[in-house]
């Protein structure tokens, strides 16, 4: 009897099949995986699936729905642009500035050329019909005229959790005052001194003007270009209906979350499969452990300077473990306890008991499959989040770190570090504590995914979970105008106040000046 009631109660939801749009034009690398990922699972779960990217799957996918690809040919991103005759790590040694004002050029530039894109054009004026659109959060809210044209609400896949770019999207909280802003390093269980904060609301302060000021015009303009009469920027901008999450709690900074702004960290990863033969018999007969060595997919091994490849290979070299280092090319003079590769299934070594130690960037993506696998982590952090998450995972115990940059990376120090934390058990236990955390959630995150991109479709844009936040300017947000009102007449009364003390001293001087003029000049009578 419960088994027709379960096929009856399946048949009412599933029949309930959707039209997706996912726009992940640009996305390359991780970027591209996380994007295929959530628009794959869709389509698993019977729904209709127009995946927009510009890299094009090897074979044609099985899945219960349909899963078409429309590929931008030639919207390669070359990013290596303005970058002329400076090595990848090297660069990276330049200001933050720099390195946000490189981004974002090549961001606008690659929203541009896909906003004039023939395909997108085409899709621009076709008549279609979508239920929603799904797409990536990066400087590109150009492609969100795609609701306006198809009447169906914006779901975001955020790479990153929680932080003030996206927060402003959807109205969630900037909690300044006692989270940095994401890209500083610092205790997160520690408060943040004055200085510290003055600084965080600085950083807050400056992106969100750049944002309004720079990025949205920008944006507005390359409408402009496409369409006659585009709407409003600023009126697609916010009018989002669902953000998705890739990060979780159990590695991240708590921090407050509105109705539609939902944690999915982890949904990218797949069970383990079979390692190729050579790695699974590496790993196997491993009977002291495996470090894996991977910087990702940017900054890769071959671009990495001598004097600090060096460095790498000569205290890898001298261990008892093996390593696995994810290399480019060649390498001469390879330690005969290291196996070197172009690519490697990160998630599947990760996945053997026999790997002790995962050395790496500290991309996010690293750091979740890392604690969803329980692995200790010595970070050696770069560029952009990289600092921040390195930190992070040090405070919670399972990552020690080595800043790319610093004077200290030395043969002695990296030694002492991977020595510590292949033989001090706490880093380990941490990483089992951690990942536990990780795991411990109702539902797999790729369901959560799913169910809140149906449930989105299912609830009309599911408007309802919209904070009233969204809509106020900042100085209404954060009760400038009330606080002003209430301060402002203060102020002046205690401006009067001080002016006429000032007054009434002076005449009673005046008066005592007069009177002993008055007792002198009596006396000298
Ligand atoms: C998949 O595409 C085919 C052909 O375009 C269509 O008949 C079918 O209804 C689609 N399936 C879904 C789940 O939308
Ligand atoms: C966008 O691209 C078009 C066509 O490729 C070009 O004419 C235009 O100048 C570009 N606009 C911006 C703002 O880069
Ligand atoms: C805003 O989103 C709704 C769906 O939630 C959509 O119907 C509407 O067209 C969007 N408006 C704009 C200006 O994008």
């Amino acid at each position: 009897m419960w088994k027709i009631a379960l096929v009856i109660f399946s048949a009412c939801y599933s029949v309930q099949s959707a039209r997706y749009l996912g726009l992940f034009p640009d996305a390359g690398g991780s970027h591209y995986i996380l994007g295929f990922k959530l628009m794959r699972a869709l389509a698993d779960a019977g729904h209709d699936v127009t995946f927009v990217s510009s890299i094009k799957q090897k074979k044609p996918l099985v899945t219960k729905g349909n899963f078409t690809e429309l590929i931008l040919e030639d919207l390669h991103v070359d990013t290596s642009e303005g970058m002329v005759d400076t090595n990848i790590f090297e660069f990276m040694k330049e200001s933050s500035i720099t390195i946000l004002g490189y981004a974002s050029s090549i961001l606008f530039k690659s929203s541009n050329d896909t906003m004039h894109h023939p395909k997108i054009k085409q899709l621009l004026n076709s008549n279609e019909k979508y239920d929603a659109v799904v797409m990536k959060h990066s400087h590109n809210d150009a492609l969100k005229i795609f609701s306006a044209v198809f009447n169906c609400p914006v779901i975001i896949l955020s790479d990153v959790g929680p932080n003030n770019l996206i927060n402003s999207v959807v109205g969630n909280p900037n909690e300044i005052s006692y989270i940095r802003h994401y890209n500083t390093p610092g205790n997160p269980e520690q408060p943040m001194t004055f200085l510290e904060r003055r600084y965080n609301l600085i950083l807050y302060m400056a992106e969100y003007l750049c944002a309004q000021y720079h990025t949205l015009p920008v944006h507005q303009r390359i409408l402009e270009s496409v369409i006659n009469n585009p709407p409003e920027i600023t009126d697609l901008y916010n009018n989002v209906s669902l953000v998705l999450l890739n990060s979780h709690t159990s590695i991240y900074t708590p921090q407050p979350l509105v109705p539609n702004m939902v944690e999915i960290g982890g949904y990218h990863i797949d069970p383990p499969k079979k390692l190729p033969q050579d790695l699974q018999h590496f790993l196997d007969d491993a009977k002291d452990g495996v470090i894996y060595f991977n910087m990702g997919s940017i900054l890769q091994g071959k671009d990495m300077p001598e004097d600090r490849k060096k460095i790498l290979v000569n205290v890898l070299g001298r261990l008892k473990q093996k390593v696995i280092w994810k290399f480019e090319e060649d390498l001469p003079g390879k330690p005969s306890n290291m196996l070197i590769k172009k690519w490697l299934p990160q998630q599947d070594i990760l996945a053997h008991p026999n790997i002790r130690l995962f050395i790496t960037h500290g991309g996010l993506l690293s750091i979740i499959e890392t604690i969803y696998h329980g692995v200790p982590i010595l970070a050696i952090p770069v560029f952009g989040d990289q600092p921040a998450n390195a930190e992070r995972a040090v405070y919670s115990g399972y990552a020690l770190k080595l800043d790319y940059h610093g004077n200290d990376f030395t043969e002695k120090r990296l030694n002492s570090l991977i020595d510590e934390l292949l033989n001090n058990p706490k880093y380990k236990d941490n990483a089992q504590r951690t990942s536990k955390l990780f795991h411990d959630r109702p539902m797999k995150p790729l369901d959560t995914a799913v169910y809140w991109m149906e449930y989105v479709v299912r609830n009309n844009g599911a408007r309802h979970l919209r904070v009233g936040g969204i809509n106020l300017p900042w100085y209404q947000y954060y009760l400038v105008d009330v606080a002003l009102f209430v301060l402002v007449p203060l102020l002046i009364g205690l401006i009067v106040i001080v002016i006429y003390i000032k007054k009434l001293v002076k005449v009673i001087v005046n008066y005592r000046y007069r009177n002993e003029n008055e007792k002198m000049r009596k006396k000298n009578y």
